[in-house]
């Protein structure tokens, strides 16, 4: 296991592998967002952690991006590789997926 400077990471991934989020394909969203930062040559400033269930089962995969606070619902492979490319990287939020609504500061 490597060892990230913490002082370059900018952002923080929190992919959900509780038991509901992994049998809904967590391990693949996760890969795929790995993949992503790979690509976008982001490793340093972007800590991706796996945790155990976010209270949430049910409507996972949940991603969860801070410093922003934005909790995502129903992550696929391809929205974790978006929420890379477009929120984290462009400030975009991926408003269809979003668990919280961030301008009623309710659950969807
Ligand atoms: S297993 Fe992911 S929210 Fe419970």
């Amino acid at each position: 296991m490597s060892t990230k400077k913490l002082h370059q990471v900018r952002h923080h991934i929190l992919i959900c592998e509780g038991k509901s989020c992994s049998a809904e394909g967590s391990d693949k969203v996760a890969k795929r967002i790995k993949e992503t930062v790979k690509d976008l040559d982001r490793e340093d400033e972007i800590l991706i952690t796996r945790t155990s269930c976010t209270e949430q089962c049910g409507k996972g995969p949940i991603v969860i991006v801070y410093p922003d606070g934005v909790w995502y619902r129903e992550v696929s492979p391809k929205i974790g590789s978006r929420i890379v490319s477009e929120h984290i990287c462009n400030g975009q939020v991926i408003e269809n997926r979003l668990l919280v609504d961030l301008q009623e500061n309710s659950e969807l």
